[in-house]
């Protein structure tokens, strides 16, 4: 596995890779890696001959100052698990390799980036976007692999691709719970374990809603407040959205069909936390 940390590096790899001809896939983070990414490393390496991981916590996309200071960040402990995972090539690069002095293009997400994480997070869409952009340019893969659990960043990054015309395909990774149901993410660390018992009414109450779907429920005003109901049940619960939406444009819908996700965001204590589930039969 080579570590790379300047952009002129990284282009000889990747202009020797694709001189050979060789199938690339490449998986974006912001590490303090957990099973989720390493779901994810591993599906590009399955489908690719060779994977690129990024570490890069990104500040154009944090609104908000004391979750950027807060964001975990272990990069040896990061290096191990992505050796472990026969990723070859990891780029870690610093702020100024990947922004410009005086940096100053944005890309604008549009309607898909008004709504959920957009209303809470302004400016939160146009980091990612503008950030995953350019390391599309750097890395040059043949794929990209994202995961579920952020479904709206997911679905945005789909549309600037298309929109974009980037030549590179983006696969979806499905998201990976803990034992007990609870979405795994960077931030879980921060959870006290009474934080971390209440935390899992968010999957429990998407479960529930699943269930009451299967049943033959299909009115998005009952399914939404049996999830409501169950965060209320936290106390240190504080939802933000339970949002019935359909799939591809993420507008609202009045009736569930199986092309219907459940967004959710809450925070609990001091970490928010984001989960969704497809209602599928
Ligand atoms: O999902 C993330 O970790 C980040 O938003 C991403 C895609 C790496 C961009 O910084």
């Amino acid at each position: 596995m080579k570590v790379l940390k300047e952009i002129g590096d990284l282009r000889k790899e990747v202009r020797s890779v694709r001189r050979k001809g060789l199938k690339t896939g490449f998986v974006p983070t912001m590490g303090f890696l957990h099973e989720g990414h390493l779901s994810l490393v591993k599906q590009a390496n399955a489908e690719c001959d060779l994977s690129f991981v990024s570490i890069f916590v990104n500040p154009l996309q944090f609104n908000n100052k004391s979750d950027l200071e807060n964001y975990p960040v272990d990069i040896p402990r990061d290096l191990k698990l992505l050796e472990e995972c026969k990723t070859d090539f990891v780029f870690i690069p610093h702020y100024s390799e990947v922004y410009s002095a005086g940096s100053q293009t944005r890309i604008d997400t549009g309607d898909l980036g008004k709504d959920y994480e957009g209303a809470f997070r302004p400016g939160h869409f146009a980091g990612v976007v503008t950030v995953v952009s350019i390391l599309f340019n750097l890395v040059q893969p043949d794929i990209a692999v994202f995961g579920e659990k952020d479904f709206q960043q997911l679905r945005i990054i789909e549309q600037m691709v298309d929109d974009l015309k980037f030549d590179i395909q983006i696969r979806r990774g499905k998201t990976v719970r803990e034992a007990d149901g609870l979405a795994k993410s960077s931030r879980n660390v921060r959870l006290s374990s009474s934080q971390r018992e209440q935390a899992l009414l968010i999957s429990q109450g998407l479960q529930e809603a699943l269930s009451l779907f299967r049943s033959g429920e299909k009115d998005a005003a009952k399914l939404q407040s049996v999830v409501t109901e169950k965060l209320a049940r936290g106390k240190e619960v504080n939802m933000e959205y339970v949002s019935l939406v359909e799939e591809e444009s993420l507008s609202p819908i009045a009736e569930a069909t199986e092309n219907t996700r459940i967004l959710v965001a809450a925070s609990v204590g001091p970490v928010r936390l984001l989960d969704n589930i497809r209602l599928e039969a």
